[in-house]
């Protein structure tokens, strides 16, 4: 009989005793090649896949797939093709809510980082460049005062909006980018007089910070291109703990070398884990390897929810946290 779990990558604690505890499980090892789990899921020799986002489920991978549910250690699931595992009643879980407020924490630290230029700064001391204060020592740009611009208007958006409020910043957003949607009383809710909701051209235009915060998808996929940053300010700062493909980062370092922006602090990239050419080279970035929410308390529940899930699935029943429930309809 089929195995109850197909690992692809270790789970911190507690995942791994939760689904020993629940069932069979196999561990792939560090990750699978994109060959390896598409036969492994076609081979009917798994029941629930416990995945990762460098697990590609495309359309050809789920149509040939025999299990019956893939739990994805992550908030986002852009590596999986929902649309083709709802039709082949594939249920897909995620990790939401978890990771918010460290996810915000970095939006806010790469914010200060690059603003204050901290990663420099941190270098020159070690180099042993610091002979004592200087009065233009490293200056950097203000936060205080100064405009934070959302793309979006999620949990991790207004995590960072609570954030930057704290610090004094003027907070815009816009929830849908590029185009708009309504924003109820209630939605807003504690931030009814907060904040302002703009569209997208003039986020672009009047944010001194503009931070990311929407899921990767066909209308957000180069969201922030050539000609998004032309049109922001000479001196502002783009930042982006989404999803790599959201920024053209090829037009991003153009416009780094070029002073058409100020700086940049990225936690993603367009390619994982490569970087455009140019891009490591530039002072004015802030660069992290996808550590929005690497804290061991929330890898360790993003662990649970994502063994929970996979426990839920391998019973066919709904798991906790769903990201397309028709999957099991019917
Ligand atoms: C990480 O990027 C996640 O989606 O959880
Ligand atoms: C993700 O958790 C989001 O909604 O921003």
């Amino acid at each position: 009989t089929a195995t109850d779990f197909l690992v692809t990558t270790p789970l911190p604690d507690p995942g791994m005793s939760l689904l020993e505890a629940a069932g069979t499980v196999t561990v792939a090892g560090n990750g699978m090649s994109h060959a390896e789990l598409a036969e492994a899921c076609a081979s009917g020799n798994y029941k629930v896949v416990v995945a990762q986002l460098r697990d590609e489920f495309d359309a050809s991978l789920l149509d040939r797939a025999k299990i019956a549910g893939i739990s994805n250690f992550a908030v986002g699931y852009n590596n999986i093709d929902i649309t083709a595992a709802t039709a082949n009643s594939i249920i897909v879980g995620n990790t939401p809510g978890v990771l918010t407020d460290a996810t915000a924490d970095i939006a806010i630290l790469l914010m200060l980082a690059v603003a204050r230029r901290c990663v420099e700064a941190d270098a020159f001391v070690r180099a042993g460049k610091f002979h004592g204060w200087e009065p233009e020592l490293l200056l950097g740009h203000d936060v205080s005062g100064k405009t934070l611009g959302l793309a979006g208007f999620g949990r991790i958006a207004r995590a960072t909006a609570r954030r930057a409020l704290a610090f004094g910043m003027t907070v815009v957003f816009c929830p849908r980018p590029p185009g708009d949607r309504e924003v109820s009383d209630e939605e807003l809710g504690e931030f009814a007089g907060k904040v302002g909701h703009i569209s997208w051209p003039e986020l672009i235009a009047t944010s001194d910070y503009l931070s990311v915060h929407v899921p990767l998808n066909d209308q957000t996929r180069h969201l922030v291109d050539a000609d998004v940053l032309n049109a922001m300010k000479p001196s502002a700062i783009l930042i982006n703990t989404a999803r790599g493909p959201i920024v053209d980062e090829r037009a991003l370092v153009a416009a780094l070398q070029g002073g058409t922006i100020a700086g940049a602090g990225l936690d993603v990239y367009e390619d994982e884990p490569r970087l455009a050419p140019g891009l490591a080279e530039l002072p004015n970035t802030v660069l992290l390897p996808h550590v929005g929410s690497a804290t061991v308390p929330v890898r360790a529940e993003m662990a649970r929810r994502c063994a929970e899930n996979a426990i839920m699935m391998v019973r066919g029943e709904m798991p906790p946290y769903p990201v397309n429930p028709e999957a099991l309809a019917g």
